[in-house]
């Protein structure tokens, strides 16, 4: 049987070349290789936007067709929410009673959000709790492996740890998730620092072509170029880094380093060798984006067969849990 592969993402709303090239890019080679799951963390959202869920219906909406406008498959994917599917927070609660709390407090990732985001009260149960939440999304379905950045690594750690601790108790009833660690290049934004949508900086995939044009027309370049006249270097170039890594093939990166290091050519040139092939690959992304706004009940119906595929297996997961630990 093939492998099971289980991935979520917070619903963020209309989604960046970040993601693209990050997470999607990714996503859309393993649904060729594996079962995949692919859900939206909904209620993790509400980890940190408790306070302001407002808008969590349209970015739900946005996502998923930006996932579906990308390729992402629901003939080949299992796509769904995770708030459609109640056993997460059944197992949820059964993983919270065996879950150590030096473990939740040690978590790297916990502290440093607490400490970057300032303008939240993240010092919740339902914060910390983050890592126990996303462990149950994973082995619900008993997923053998999970692509997640390196920034998702403690994370997976946590969740390897838990279901050992899981299994010490009750029974071998779950595998251990393996992390398939995404290589995530570079992507950054037009202020040259990561892209994210909370900087501002993003070039989403369904900016209109003009607008997109503009953002990467006036993105940040190697500020060593102040005059025409001065050189500059592309490894210092969030531009070049960006766009021309991933875009652009080898003469004209040639073309780029030779122009660039000589001041022979001026950045707005260097950028207009790359722009066309960017709006290029946005086109088709776009022309199916128009197709699924047209057709919202087409998403619902994605979305309702995806919950009932993975509530079969949800269910059947929790028959078993139920019963190791002597609750049935
Ligand atoms: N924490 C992930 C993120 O921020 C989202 C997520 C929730 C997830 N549950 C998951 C990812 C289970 C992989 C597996 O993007
Ligand atoms: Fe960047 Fe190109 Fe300008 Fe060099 S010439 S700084 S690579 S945009």
């Amino acid at each position: 049987m093939a492998k099971r592969v289980l991935s979520g993402m917070r619903p963020t709303g209309k989604l960046h070349f970040g993601h693209y090239h990050g997470v999607l890019a990714n996503w859309l080679k393993l649904q060729n290789e594996y079962e995949c799951f692919f859900f939206v963390a909904d209620w993790h959202a509400l980890t940190t936007d408790y306070a302001n869920p407002s808008n969590i219906k349209d970015n739900i909406r946005e996502m998923v067709i930006d996932w579906l406008s990308v390729g992402i498959d629901p003939s080949k994917a299992t796509i769904f929410r995770q708030s459609a599917i109640k056993e997460h927070a059944e197992l949820h609660v059964l993983l919270s009673m065996i879950t150590p709390l030096p473990w939740l407090e040690r978590n790297p990732t916990y502290k440093e959000q607490i400490e970057a985001i300032k303008e939240k009260d993240l010092l919740t149960f339902g914060f910390l709790g983050y890592p126990v939440l996303q462990t149950s999304d994973i082995i619900i379905y008993k997923a053998n492996k999970v692509p997640v950045g390196i920034d998702q690594a403690p994370h997976l750690e946590l969740s390897r740890e838990i279901t050992r601790r899981f299994n010490h108790f009750y029974g071998e009833v779950f595998p251990e998730p393996e992390t398939l660690l995404t290589s995530i290049p570079k992507v950054l934004g037009t202020d040259g620092r990561k892209m994210s949508k909370s900087y501002n900086n993003s070039i989403f995939l369904s900016d209109p072509p003009a607008e997109a044009e503009k953002k990467m027309l006036t993105m940040m370049t190697d500020t060593a170029r102040k005059k025409r006249t001065d050189t500059g270097s592309p490894d210092l170039c969030p531009f070049y880094q960006t766009f021309h890594s991933l875009y652009s093939d080898e003469k004209t990166l040639e073309w780029v380093k030779e122009g660039c290091t000589t001041a022979s050519i001026g950045c707005i040139e260097c950028k207009k060798s790359v722009i066309p092939k960017v709006l290029a690959a946005l086109e088709p992304i776009q022309l199916k984006r128009r197709e699924l706004e047209a057709d919202p009940a087409r998403i619902a119906e994605i979305l309702n067969e995806g919950t009932k595929k993975a509530s079969a297996v949800a269910r059947e997961t929790m028959t078993h849990v139920r019963h190791a630990m002597g609750l049935e």
